[in-house]
């Protein structure tokens, strides 16, 4: 298939696509996604297998406004309190579905299902003009870091999918904050730009976060689906490290070796810029370069390690970490 690249533009085609049944990958303010109509189980299938993702891993789906999900979850008042305080925005909310209105091609089987109503205008146009909720999974092959540029999308489903729809590069880089209000017990599923304080903030009651817990065995049938498989990982090994201990790294480096640090630790370790990916000064520019640098590096024949500094837990460095520890499978550089 050949496939499209389209611009902001062209967001009624983008539409008509989506109307007739084919996969669009669409921008977001976190990362790329991949749309299908999310009332067409053959539309929701191409997008497991452009993804190549498991079958029991559930997808999200993407609204333009909250009238477009109301006939298919119940919404509790603090749902509703979410949704006002943080809608359109990086937060997706896990709700109790209505009996038989959402297909299990996209629950996974569960009685829950995910909205999210994203802040960037080009995806809700586009969701808008094909005039369904669609399906919003990150535009990545299953286990590859998430798209944050249409290049990436286009690395990798070039031919796999219709068309592309290219917005420039992601503001947040990493997903949405999942919350699981289906239960008693609000529930943080995977953290991101929307911080447990924050949502606390607004319902006034404790957050629990699952994602401090220990990970889930690959056995049993996790909370959230998608923790129990290896995310985010580039090909190449991928090793944390503290700034604390940049100088001892320095004295371990080889050649082959690169470093994606905030730019003071990269003065500390003074290395040529070859071997160097600047996360900026702040978290959020450390969030929003983290895929890039690590698909950048991936993509480096002769780059052996990368070695990637980690954040302080607060705000979204939190959200940071997780992707970071996700990536180089808990693996820490350690003196
Ligand atoms: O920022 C984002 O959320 C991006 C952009 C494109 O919107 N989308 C995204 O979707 O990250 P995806 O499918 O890659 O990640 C959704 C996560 C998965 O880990 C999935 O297992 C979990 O949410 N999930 C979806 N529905 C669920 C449900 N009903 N119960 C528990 N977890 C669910
Ligand atoms: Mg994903």
């Amino acid at each position: 298939m050949e496939t499209e690249l389209l611009t902001t533009q062209d967001v009624q085609r983008a539409g008509a696509l989506l109307k007739a049944g084919e996969v669009v990958a669409f921008p977001t303010e976190t990362v790329y996604g991949l749309g299908a109509d999310a009332t067409n189980d053959a539309a929701v299938k191409k997008v497991f297998l452009a993804k190549n993702r498991p079958a029991d891993n559930p997808l999200i789906m993407t609204v333009a406004d909250v009238e477009q999900l109301t006939p298919f979850v119940t919404i509790s008042e603090a749902a509703r309190q979410l949704m006002t305080a943080f809608w359109p925005g990086s937060l997706t909310i896990i709700m109790p579905i209505k009996p038989d209105q959402v297909s299990m091609l996209v629950t996974g089987g569960l009685q829950t299902v995910a909205f999210r109503l994203p802040a960037n205008e080009t995806a809700r146009a586009v969701i808008r003009a094909a005039g369904v909720p669609i399906v919003g999974p990150s535009a990545n092959t299953s286990g590859k870091p998430s798209p944050t540029t249409a290049q990436h999308v286009w690395h990798d489903m070039q031919g796999r999918i219709a068309a592309i729809v290219d917005d420039g590069p992601t503001e947040v880089g990493v997903e949405s904050t999942v919350i699981d209000m289906s239960t008693d017990t609000p529930t943080i599923l995977r953290p991101g730009a929307v911080t447990q304080q924050q949502l606390e903030a607004v319902l006034q009651q404790p957050v629990f976060d699952a994602t401090s817990t220990t990970s889930v065995a690959s056995h049993v049938t996790p909370k959230a689906p998608g923790m129990k498989y290896r995310h985010y990982a580039p090909d190449k090994t991928v090793v944390m490290f503290d700034r604390l201990d940049a100088l001892a790294l320095r004295s371990t480096l080889t050649a082959q070796d690169v470093v994606m640090a905030q730019d003071d630790t990269l003065a500390i370790l003074q290395l040529p810029m070859t071997q160097t990916w600047s996360l900026g000064e702040t978290l959020e520019s450390a969030t929003e370069q983290l895929f890039a640098g690590l698909r950048f590096y991936d993509e480096t024949p002769e780059v052996a390690t990368i070695y990637v500094e980690k954040m302080p837990p607060i705000g979204i460095g939190k959200a940071y970490n997780n992707r970071l520890a996700k990536a180089a499978g808990n693996q820490e550089f350690t003196i």
